[in-house]
């Protein structure tokens, strides 16, 4: 029998079966999310199978001395301090590459939703409101031949600019920290601009990239006021980069179009305030939610965490 391991949430048998062979597991099958709980849960495990729900901070690691690798099932680390695990040698792996077609996908569909106002014309149905057609009923903004304007270049957001320049005859603009190859732009039809212009010219904003105290709102009012009134804006990357009560407030006013939200501040609460303007799609953090992505994410943690007491190289190590 190998080390000890605890995978902190429910996962495909399979996960759990692949695991069993090379560690003695302690699988939370009922699935709650452990919180203050965690560090009693991990005394005796030598590594911990996570997803975004789990906090691992100094506090954490001070509790579980014995804590060798730290292996995330979710591209998104926020939750993780990796420089307090580099710093007692405690290895941590995320999952990138496997979820970037299936959230780009779900980002698209996110986007179009808000746009074509999907949701709100769906409600509006379902409370029997329909009696009639009217020239503009429902009638929102197009997708084909519009801007889209990309916050975070990194993978997804490269694969949904793809999707928008080939399939959509999009023009793309975005704004990263660093800029891409020329070929790579060119490839994507994709053009740098600074921030405010992103803001001015996207037809449709959307939000990818990683969540760091940097990024903590850096959609608020004022941002929202550059946007263009037709505009729409999508987040599907992480809680607090968007400043939600400004973002309620915009919708309402008619500042922006619509929106369409896949994360939350203080998730899985939401602000209330969202909950009040019909302009809006709301998803619960389920971008990367397909069945194949899943399995795929979470068999990546699990070649992360065998590698790690193996002596093999962890395919997507973390720390410097
Ligand atoms: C990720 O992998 O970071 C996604 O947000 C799913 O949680």
């Amino acid at each position: 029998m190998g080390p000890k391991i605890l995978v902190a949430r429910r996962v495909f048998p399979e996960i759990v079966a692949r695991l069993q062979q090379h560690f003695e597991v302690d699988h939370n099958e009922g699935d709650e999310v452990l919180g203050a709980r965690l560090a009693e849960r991990l005394q005796g495990c030598a590594g911990v199978f996570i997803t975004g729900s789990e906090r691992i901070d100094q506090a954490l690691l001070d509790a579980c001395p014995q804590l060798k690798a730290v292996c995330a099932m979710t591209v998104g680390f926020n939750n993780v301090d990796v420089a307090a695990c580099t710093a007692r040698g405690v290895r941590v792996s995320n999952a990138p590459d496997v979820l970037t077609e299936t959230t780009a996908d779900f980002g698209f569909a996110l986007m179009m939703a808000a746009a074509r106002r999907l949701a709100e014309s769906e409600h509006y149905l379902r409370r029997g409101e329909w009696t009639r057609w009217s020239i503009d009923m429902f009638a929102g903004s197009d997708i084909h031949g519009a801007t889209l304007g990309i916050l975070g270049m990194g993978r997804i957001g490269q694969a949904i600019a793809r999707r928008g320049h080939l399939g959509f005859g999009m023009p793309v603009i975005y704004h990263n920290r660093s800029r891409l190859a020329p070929e790579v732009e060119a490839s994507l039809g994709a053009r740098w601009v600074d921030k405010d212009s992103l803001l001015c010219e996207a037809d449709h904003l959307v939000l990818v990239l990683p969540y760091s105290p940097e990024a903590h709102h850096i959609i608020g009012a004022r941002e929202l006021s550059l946007m263009k009134p037709s505009a729409t804006l999508t987040n599907i990357a992480r809680g607090g980069i968007v400043d939600d009560a400004a973002l309620a407030e915009a919708l309402a006013k008619k500042t922006i179009a619509a929106a369409g939200l896949d994360v939350y501040e203080g998730e899985p609460k939401l602000n209330p305030a969202l909950l009040e303007v019909p302009n809006i799609v709301l998803t619960p953090h389920i971008a990367s939610a397909s069945i194949p992505t899943r399995r795929a994410m979470a068999n990546l943690a699990v070649d992360n965490l065998i590698a790690a007491f193996t002596g093999g190289r962890m395919p997507t190590l973390l720390n410097p």
